[in-house]
């Protein structure tokens, strides 16, 4: 592997007795789709908090492309999270804005807050939020508020945002968990299209071990806060 877009050694979480994180090791290189498969309670949304520093793992270390991320601050931290994009298992939208308000203000990407509230933003933004919309199936719903949406829409609302954030990595936790079939297949198409088309680094979470052998690279397992490879799983 060239070098990694995401890279981490040594992850680490404990809350109070449970070792919610153990030892985390995990690259991810520019185009490829890695999911994780694991029970419920063991680690997974965790590992995702950890590494965008949402949740402060105990120890261990990031980088993102090649440059430490781990001890990033202020700032510097603010920036180098532009280069993830994510989408929470709790899709974290704001509820009294629109749907195209939502994927522009990059839950942690570049527009700020308070030029949200103010309804702010640059013609160059908005068209790119729409096309993220669009390529979502949401063309019709961009001003539709999103306590309004449905949760498989608002679902996608997440996953426009953060491809209308340009990142470099995407972080999808259980993006697909509360879609039917059918739109779950499109969501994941969606993802896997990104990491051929803009050479994405996804890191996905799947409930589904089929849908993680269809479009992932390679799939991980998450046991008890430790991570391992399912063997012979690949799309190519
Ligand atoms: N803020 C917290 N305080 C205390 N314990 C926590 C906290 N967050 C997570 N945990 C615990 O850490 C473990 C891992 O939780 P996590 O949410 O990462 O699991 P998960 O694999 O994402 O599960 P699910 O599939 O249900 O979403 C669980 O035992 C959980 O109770
Ligand atoms: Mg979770």
């Amino acid at each position: 592997m060239t070098r990694p877009l995401l890279a981490t050694a040594g992850l680490s979480k404990r809350y109070g007795t449970v070792q919610a994180l153990v030892d985390a090791k995990i690259e991810v290189a520019a185009g490829e789709f890695v999911a994780v498969l694991g029970p419920s309670g063991s680690g997974k949304s965790t590992l995702f908090r950890c590494l965008t520093r949402l949740t402060e793992p105990d120890a261990g270390e990031i980088h993102l492309a090649g440059r430490p991320f781990h001890h990033l601050r202020g700032r510097k931290l603010a920036a180098a999270r532009r280069d993830i994009g994510v989408v929470f298992q709790q899709f974290n939208l704001i509820r009294r804005r629109s749907a195209l308000e939502n994927v522009l203000s990059g839950r942690l990407g570049p527009t700020p807050l308070w030029r949200v509230a103010a309804g702010r933003f640059a013609p160059r933004d908005i068209a790119r939020g729409r096309d993220a919309l669009a390529a979502v199936g949401l063309a019709d719903q961009f001003h539709q508020r999103a306590d309004t949406l449905s949760g498989g829409q608002q679902q996608r609302v997440a996953i426009a945002r953060a491809i209308a954030q340009e990142s470099r990595i995407l972080l999808a936790d259980e993006p697909v968990a509360s879609l039917d079939p059918a739109t779950a297949n499109s969501v994941l198409e969606l993802i896997h299209g990104l990491t051929r088309s803009a050479g994405l680094g996804v890191v996905c979470t799947l409930h589904q071990p089929e849908l993680a052998m269809r479009y992932a690279d390679r799939v991980l397992t998450m046991d008890a806060g430790r991570l391992g490879v399912r063997p012979g799983a690949s799309r190519g």
